[in-house]
């Protein structure tokens, strides 16, 4: 965990193997009509998932030697974590959103991806995830992100941002909902600025 470092695809495409290790995750979403208790807009469904370690973070995982780019990497790793609804997914370079690596000694580069699927497409991934390969194992279950904030101004995005994210997957995830424009943005930097860390 801690803090990390932006790095553009071509400069993190450098940090060869076997010294340097490359992992790869995606946020799947897709927009998603209705109010929760017809009140709070949801805005959209976008998944994140419970790791075997007890920290939140995104579909996604290590490129082995033998995956011939990143994103075959990537594709491999959400069929090994969402099962056989994600054999029809193929996120792409189009998909490709940042590098980071960590500030520390550790020799990590993660690659992060976001991908726009229809509510229909995203439900029949979350139908089809218990029958993963990796379900109940790496993967606990798989979460859809709360995109509101509830009228104590904490349940919703705040409370959410408040659990224990692994790597820079809680950066990755306010970057993504910003840059997206997954929720009002006043909305979104009100639930960050709340639940920052203290020092
Ligand atoms: P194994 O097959 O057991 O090695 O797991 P994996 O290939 O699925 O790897 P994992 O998803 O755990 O990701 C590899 C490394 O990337 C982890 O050790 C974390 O440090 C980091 N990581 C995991 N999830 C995320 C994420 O959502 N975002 C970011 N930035 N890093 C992550
Ligand atoms: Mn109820
Ligand atoms: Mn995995
Ligand atoms: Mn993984
Ligand atoms: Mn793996
Ligand atoms: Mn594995």
């Amino acid at each position: 965990m801690g803090e990390s470092r932006a790095l553009s695809r071509a400069e993190a495409l450098q940090l060869a193997p076997p010294d340097w290790q490359h992992a790869c995750h995606a946020l799947l979403y897709a927009p998603c009509p209705g109010r929760l208790f017809g009140k709070f807009p949801l805005h959209f469904a976008a998944l994140m998932q419970m790791r075997f370690d007890g920290r939140l973070g995104f579909p996604g995982g290590f490129v082995d030697p033998q995956d011939v780019s990143l994103e075959e990497g990537l594709n491999r790793e959400l069929h090994e974590e969402l099962g056989p609804g994600a054999a029809s997914l193929h996120v792409a370079e189009d998909h490709y959103l940042s590098s980071h690596v960590p500030e520390g000694p550790r020799r990590v580069v993660t690659h992060f991806y976001a991908k726009q699927l229809t509510l229909e497409e995203l439900r029949t991934l979350e139908d089809r995830a218990t029958q993963a390969k990796e379900h109940g194992l790496e993967v606990m279950g798989l979460i859809r992100v709360p995109l509101y904030t509830l009228s104590d101004g904490v349940g919703g995005l705040p409370a959410f941002l408040s659990n224990t994210f692994i790597g820079n997957s809680r950066e990755q995830l306010i970057h993504a909902l910003d840059t997206l424009q997954l929720m009002p943005r006043e909305q979104l930097q009100k639930a960050v600025t709340m639940t920052q860390k203290r020092p």
